[in-house]
């Protein structure tokens, strides 16, 4: 089946395969700084020279350092680049997160983002996670009024159910919602319809991370003369129009194998 490789935002052309940042920009734990980082400089860069043009980091992964690296990689690619960033999650330690949607936090993560990122504007903002004790409409509504004061252009949120994304409908345009999506976790499938239906951009976080691969899987994938990494991606591809994955790698070998999921042509 031919899929359209773009969806645009904006005035944005997207390639539906972007970049994930955050394990190759972080170490263990998604905490401190990448083991290698000359190595995920080049990778970055090696993904923006093959037409990814959408990449995703966070405050909390880190905290910081993948922004502050993200940002000394695209700085050559700047205008070429959708750069998607995340704030109201709080990395507290190695592997530990925890949501604060408060206005007032949420105001010192973005000025944060901003200085990190040498950026007046941020391309894609993203409300990580909802805060089980602020209404999701409070939050929503301080990134409406950080869109008004010129420092968002898009505002997305994360790891939301359609409830929730109506919710934040109710205060701010919704340009993207990012959750995960791969062949093998097709859990928020009604926000891919409801997103689907309203041309909103749908970002499939953790697309190749799957670690409940079955039989059936394997042997489609085989079959196919493909990866199952592939077998997701292409997936994601043909699955709507609106998803837009980003795998994360460190290698430039995986970097290709994903890029080429625009070739495979098979049947789901
Ligand atoms: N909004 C949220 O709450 C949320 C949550 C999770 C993730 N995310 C976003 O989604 C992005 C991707 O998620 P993710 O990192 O969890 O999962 P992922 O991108 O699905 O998988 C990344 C892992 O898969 C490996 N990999 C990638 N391509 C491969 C290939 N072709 N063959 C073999 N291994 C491959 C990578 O290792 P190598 O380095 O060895 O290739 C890495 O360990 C993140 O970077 C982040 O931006 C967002």
């Amino acid at each position: 089946m031919k899929t359209e490789n773009t969806f645009t935002i904006g005035d944005f052309k997207i390639n539906r395969i972007g970049f994930g940042t955050m394990r190759a920009s972080t170490g263990a734990g998604i905490w401190g700084d990448t083991l290698n980082k000359e190595n995920t400089i080049k990778v970055l860069r090696k993904a923006i020279e093959n037409g990814v043009n959408f990449i995703d980091t966070a405050d909390s992964y880190g905290p910081y350092t993948s922004e502050l690296l993200v940002q000394e990689a695209i700085k050559p690619f700047k205008d070429q680049v959708m750069l998607a960033t995340k704030g109201g999650a709080v990395k507290y330690r190695p592997g530990a997160v925890m949501a604060n949607g408060h206005p007032y936090y949420l105001r010192t993560a973005i000025e944060g983002s901003l200085k990190r990122l040498e950026r007046e504007t941020i391309d894609m903002y993203f409300l990580h996670r909802v805060d089980p004790n602020i209404p999701i409409e409070e939050s929503l509504g301080a990134l409406a009024q950080f869109q008004k004061e010129g420092k968002i252009r898009h505002i997305g949120v994360s790891n939301v159910t359609v409830e929730q994304l109506e919710k934040a409908q109710s205060v701010a345009k919704i340009e993207a919602v990012q959750n995960a999506l791969s062949y093998k976790d097709r859990r928020y499938e009604a926000v891919v319809n409801k997103t689907s239906s309203e041309n909103i951009a749908f970002v499939a976080h953790t697309p190749v991370a799957v670690n409940n691969w079955d039989e059936a899987a394997f042997a489609k994938a085989e079959q196919e003369g493909i990866s199952t990494n592939q077998l997701s991606l292409s997936w994601l591809l043909q699955y709507s129009p609106n998803v837009i994955s980003i795998p994360g790698t460190s290698s430039e070998d995986h970097l290709a194998e994903n890029l080429a999921s625009y070739n495979v042509n098979i049947k789901f």
